[in-house]
């Protein structure tokens, strides 16, 4: 078979002057949406977008266990994260062969046997939910800050410092991208100041465990940051769905919602790697350096895996999904270091919820780092 340049793949139409780079900022769902629309139109499951570099976006199973299980050539160094201060470091910029090892001295910490052992601190840290109606993404987010600072440090660090470093990321582009050394050297000092107190005096939280680890204060920012506009995100639009469809909020009803919620609105909706070696993807050559794409948002939302893919219906999840199809947390080696944490954290904030009602909202997602709703997303406590 005589293979294809990357230039034959499909495309959204690009705008004279600038490729996709306009779209891409402005408005990427509407513009990868289009970009599959056209793949399949083909009979393929790869486009490509025209981003300053050869860059390709696939959403077929076969491609997300492709790039998510070959690690040598699907590497992050170079990826999307390098250009984000905040996840530019530790595990994350790893690459194999080291990046192996290093996620075995990480994962028994993430594990679910150490997470029992936060429990009780969480629990503590829960906020109270208000009387009257209230923003249940902003309430996530001061949550989600209290719950992160409880498991990674007892609930020690200073919040007002917390909060100045992890609110960038909320913001649009080029907001988190830019280089903010001042407030990454207090955000260091606080950590190594928490640290030599974990070292002497021992202690069972996050920080007690990476503490001792070589890079640890790195792992420890790092993580924090790929944690808190997450889990808000899905935090907030759980909160959401539970509250327009309270039938679900119940004790056995909050495990298949959360599913649902993390299907169609993934926060980690695209995921980024570049090429260390050419590849050849079904006749298609794509050569060295190449920014290689995968997205759990059109994964989830394709209609050649999923039955009426845009609808809420978490008794779907009777069945078992689609293998390599749902990825809210990524997967294979790579899977999400926080995937435990995060659940924990959800389900027991939502286990301390009252009934709820949606009063009024913008679910809209919206595309920044992460993806989270446009809001305000308004609900009342009955
Ligand atoms: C609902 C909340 C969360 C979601 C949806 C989420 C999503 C993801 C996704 C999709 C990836 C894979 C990215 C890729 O393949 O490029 C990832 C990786 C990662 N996540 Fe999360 N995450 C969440 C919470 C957390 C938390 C709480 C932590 C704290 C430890 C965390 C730390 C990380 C780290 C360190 C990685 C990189 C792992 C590696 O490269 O080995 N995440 N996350």
């Amino acid at each position: 078979m005589v293979s294809r340049s990357l230039r034959a793949l499909p495309e959204p139409d690009p705008k004279p002057g600038n490729g996709h780079l306009q779209d891409w900022a402005l408005a990427p769902l509407p513009l990868i949406e289009e970009g599959a629309r056209r793949a399949r139109a083909a009979g393929g499951d790869l486009f490509r977008l025209r981003l300053g570099l050869p860059a390709v976006v696939g959403f077929s199973p076969a491609w997300n266990r492709r790039l998510l299980t070959d690690l040598p050539t699907f590497v992050s160094a170079g990826s999307f994260s390098k250009i984000v201060p905040y996840l530019a470091g530790g595990i994350i910029l790893t690459d194999a062969p080291a990046h192996g090892e290093r996620r075995a001295d990480l994962n028994p910490g993430f594990g679910k046997r150490h997470l029992e052992r936060l429990r009780a601190r969480t629990d503590a840290a829960f906020p109270g939910v208000p009387a009257e109606p209230f923003d249940a993404l902003a309430w996530a987010d001061g949550a989600v800050l209290r719950l992160l600072n409880a498991a990674y440090f007892s609930g020690e660090f200073d919040a007002h410092l917390l909060h100045a470093f992890l609110a960038p990321l909320r913001r649009p582009f080029p907001v988190p991208a830019l280089p903010r050394p001042l407030l990454f050297a207090r955000v260091g000092t606080e950590l190594r100041r928490l640290a030599d107190r974990r070292l002497q005096e021992g202690g069972d939280d996050l920080l007690a465990f990476l503490a001792p680890l070589p890079g640890g204060l790195t792992e420890a920012r790092v993580s924090l940051a790929a944690a808190h506009d997450t889990t808000t995100h899905a935090l907030a639009y759980a909160l959401w769905h539970l509250a327009e469809h309270p039938e679900w909020h119940t004790i056995a009803g909050h495990a298949p919602a959360l599913k649902e919620t993390l299907r169609l609105f993934p926060p980690g909706w695209m995921g980024s790697r570049r090429l260390r070696r050419p590849v050849t993807w079904q006749g298609t050559e794509l050569p060295r350096g190449t920014l290689a794409l995968y997205s759990p948002y059109l994964s989830g939302r394709d209609p050649a895996l999923w039955e009426a893919p845009g609808a809420f219906r978490p008794e779907r999840w009777a069945a078992r999904p689609p293998a390599w199809a749902y990825l809210p947390f990524g997967g294979g080696e790579r899977l999400c270091l926080g995937m435990h944490l995060a659940q924990t954290l959800i389900h027991d904030v939502l286990a301390h919820m009252p009934p709820l009602r949606a009063v009024r909202g913008d679910p809209t997602p919206q595309p920044g780092l992460t993806l989270g709703p446009k809001g305000p997303l308004v609900v009342h406590s009955l």
